[in-house]
């Protein structure tokens, strides 16, 4: 390979992490980019492609010009409309030069020979010509448009959160369409159980209390001391993606995000201020054990990592065992993202670290869980958010 070439090929690989492509393409770490992930929709089931250059299996004989239309257009190679689970609303906004790098880098790819399962959806949800309806009120194509009275830096952070990045497939609601509601962008919303919460620079409702660093500091490791820490869908963003980006690209993120409308949805008190130190370990000591008492099961199960008192073990130091005072999914309004890390664990891989919370869900049933997270959010978080064990029960049975 040229000099030339390997550097198409390079930008191309740190394109394909900002696009985050490996999270929805690689079901089976020893099959990267082979596919075969499947995305719960409500509409059914659908299993991702194989996108290695695998003649047969893969996307080995596509042609630029075909890589091209379905990243922009979300057109397949055989002029299907694809669905807009592949995230083509966004990477529409991609430049020519670079959707060409990241097919350039995917060309350097091991070729996988593997079919993915087929979708289950229901009729009339398995009709891909309806896409054309979907793409009449939801998609717009066309690139980005830089803005001439915003900063290179603002623009930057814009073409990067708008396109690749594609920060609002999950942090924006959606419409009745499922299409993303452009009055409430970033505000938050549900997907899997997990809430990705809103990241508008509301100072109650959103992230408008967070400093550039913590953002950028939160992007890069996953983590900020009495703030937040990324569990669920986020920790693999941070770990596939983020992390990989360079500090300029990350600040430029932050930048853009202080930027967005802010909304409040409701919120008084910023998430990561509330909750206080407990003692209940001393009127504890000597009480029967009932098996679900809130109080006696945190002491059991978590106090080892966050100490008794709630604050943490080390949680001054990066990456340590964290307080769960001042932390964003003990002070969130919705509980379940709170019962959903206690249940699935916590798993993230980064240059820095390899975090690991166990996970619950085999260990404690769903009215212990829901009483070790009532217990938290009232000791540590809002009072006001509650789950019942009905809740705990539906979310057991989401994927981690
Ligand atoms: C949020 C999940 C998600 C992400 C992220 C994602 N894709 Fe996909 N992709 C899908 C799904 C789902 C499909 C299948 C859509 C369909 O069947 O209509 C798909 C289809 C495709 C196709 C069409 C393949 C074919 O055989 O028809 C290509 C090419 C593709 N993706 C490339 C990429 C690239 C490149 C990236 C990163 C820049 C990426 N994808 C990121 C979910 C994703
Ligand atoms: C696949 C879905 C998904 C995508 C894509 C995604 N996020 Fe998130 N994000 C989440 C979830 C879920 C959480 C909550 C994490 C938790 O509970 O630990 C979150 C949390 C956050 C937080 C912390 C908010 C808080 O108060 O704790 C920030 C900041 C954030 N995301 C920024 C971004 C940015 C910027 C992007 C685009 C580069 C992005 N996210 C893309 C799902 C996603
Ligand atoms: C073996 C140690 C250990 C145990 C036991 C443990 N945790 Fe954790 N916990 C962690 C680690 C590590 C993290 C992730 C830190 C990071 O993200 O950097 C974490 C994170 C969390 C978070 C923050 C998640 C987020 O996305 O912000 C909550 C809430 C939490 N734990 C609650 C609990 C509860 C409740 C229990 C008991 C059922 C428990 N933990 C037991 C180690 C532990």
């Amino acid at each position: 390979m040229d000099a030339d070439s390997a550097d198409l090929v390079k930008r191309g690989e740190y394109l394909a992490r900002a696009g985050d492509c490996i999270a929805c393409h690689t079901a089976d770490k020893s099959r990267p980019y082979a596919g075969g992930v499947p995305i719960g929709t409500p509409f059914g089931t659908l299993y991702t492609p194989n996108i290695t250059p695998d003649p047969e299996t893969g996307i080995g004989r596509w042609t630029d010009a075909d890589f091209l239309r379905a990243m922009q257009q979300g057109i397949g190679k055989g002029g299907q409309h694809l669905y807009p689970a592949f995230p083509y609303a966004e990477y529409t906004r991609v430049t020519e030069r670079d959707v060409l790098a990241i097919r350039a880098y995917l060309n350097t790819l091991t070729q996988i020979r593997y079919t993915p399962p087929r979708n289950e959806l229901s009729f009339p949800f398995n009709q891909r010509w309806l896409m054309f309806f979907w793409n009449l009120f939801n998609f717009h194509e066309g690139r980005f448009v830089p803005d001439p009275k915003q900063s290179p830096q603002w623009n930057r952070g814009a073409y990067l959160v708008e396109g690749l990045a594609h920060c609002e497939e999950c942090h924006t609601p959606r419409n009745v369409m499922q299409g993303l509601k452009s009055s409430d962008r970033f505000s938050g919303e549900v997907q899997a159980g997990w809430r990705a919460f809103n990241i508008t620079p509301d100072k109650a409702g959103g992230i408008g209390n967070w400093s550039d660093d913590e953002i950028v500091r939160y992007l890069a490791t996953g983590a900020v001391a009495g703030r937040a820490n990324a569990a669920g869908p986020m920790a693999e963003v941070v770990a596939d993606s983020t992390q990989y980006l360079t500090p300029d690209d990350l600040r430029s993120i932050a930048v853009y995000l202080r930027s967005v409308p802010p909304v409040a949805g409701g919120q008084t008190r910023p998430r990561d201020q509330w909750g206080r130190p407990a003692d209940d370990v001393k009127g504890l000591r000597g009480s029967r054990i009932t098996g679900v008492d809130g109080a006696q099961l945190f002491v059991a199960n978590c106090a080892s990592c966050h100490s008794w008192t709630g604050q943490g073990i080390g949680a001054s130091a990066p990456l340590a065992y964290p307080s769960l005072i001042h932390n964003s999914v003990v002070g969130s309004p919705d509980a379940s993202n709170l019962a959903m890390v206690i249940l699935h664990g916590v798993n993230r891989q980064t240059k820095e670290a390899d975090v690991m919370m166990p996970a619950f869900g085999d260990e404690l049933t769903d009215d212990q869980i829901a009483a070790i997270a009532n217990y938290v959010t009232n000791r540590f978080g809002d009072p006001k958010a509650t789950v019942t064990v009905d809740d705990v029960a539906k979310l057991r049975r989401r994927q981690p």
